[in-house]
């Protein structure tokens, strides 16, 4: 008895150790260089960090639930309503929110710009708070 709990608990802890090594904390810069690989227009760079910092804290791992009963997932807070799916590949963007949470940011970045050329920024309620009409020069310094 007392063995089997000792294995599970080495089991889980193994299973949170290997979801922890899979998931991303961006620095600043460290975010924009990764954006600019993924093909981002230069210009709109600051505006996606920004973002980036207001809805997810620049971590891939982050998942919101929202008030209206749909979930947030990854760096780019991508909602399963409408973009993703839960369990397996679906929405607009066909994809399973749970693979927007590890430390491979490729499928989110496709995702949030096809978000971007439908709605525009103002769908992440975290860009319209901090970063619409604000002075977001900041993020200039990382490409100095
Ligand atoms: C629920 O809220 C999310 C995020 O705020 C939004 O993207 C989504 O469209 C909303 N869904 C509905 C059905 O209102
Ligand atoms: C924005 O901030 C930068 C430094 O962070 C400053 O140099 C610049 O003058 C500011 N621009 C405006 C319009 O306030």
């Amino acid at each position: 008895m007392f063995r089997n709990i000792t294995l599970l608990f080495c089991f889980t802890t193994f299973i949170l150790l290997i979801n922890e090594s899979e998931s991303k904390q961006f620095t600043r810069c460290g975010l924009a260089q990764e954006l600019l690989k993924q093909k981002f227009d230069k210009t709109f760079v600051p505006n996606w960090v920004c973002m980036i910092e207001s809805e997810s804290a620049k971590d891939t791992s982050k998942v919101t639930k929202k008030a209206n009963g749909s979930t947030n997932y990854g760096i780019f807070q991508i909602n399963d309503r409408e973009w993703c799916k839960q369990g397996k590949a679906g929405g607009k963007c066909n994809i399973k929110c749970e693979d927007l949470l590890d430390d491979d940011i490729n499928d989110d970045a496709n995702c949030a710009k096809k978000i971007q050329e439908e709605i525009g920024f103002k769908n992440w309620d975290g860009w319209v708070r901090s970063c619409y009409q604000k002075n977001i020069s900041y993020v200039t310094n990382c490409f100095k």
